[in-house]
């Protein structure tokens, strides 16, 4: 196997169900991931280009489900399935589908979900 371009990192952590922040496996994550390393397979980009690995919490679970995108730095957010089409012809091109990668106040937790106690 050889050194691939990007490495992206599905948060699947799970955390028990009616946790105010909820969690990206609560939100479809591990179905997702799933089909992102099927996807990547099928288009033959896995062996070469792109690695699709799982991840505990990347601490943005508000925005869940989460993709970080190595090397490249930067996160994907509030990813669907319906999504990764969009975002694999994307990495063909060099490109990112910016309409999903998080913004810098995505990454602060939300007032009222501190309140709850996360
Ligand atoms: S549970 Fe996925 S970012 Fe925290």
């Amino acid at each position: 196997m050889s050194k691939r371009k990007r490495y992206l990192f599905v948060c699947v952590n799970r955390r028990p169900d009616g946790t105010p922040k909820g969690s990206c496996a609560a939100r479809g994550a591990e179905d997702l991931h799933a089909e992102l390393k099927g996807m990547l397979k099928e288009r033959g980009l896995a062996n070469t280009e792109v690695r699709a690995c799982t991840s505990s919490c990347l601490d943005t679970c508000w925005v869940g489900p989460v993709i970080a995108v190595e090397p490249d730095d930067y996160f994907y957010g509030r990813v669907t399935k319906a999504d990764l089409p969009e975002i694999l012809d994307a990495f063909a091109k060099d490109e990112r589908v910016e309409r999903l990668v998080l913004s810098p106040e995505d990454y602060v937790e939300p007032k009222e979900l501190k309140k709850q106690g996360g």
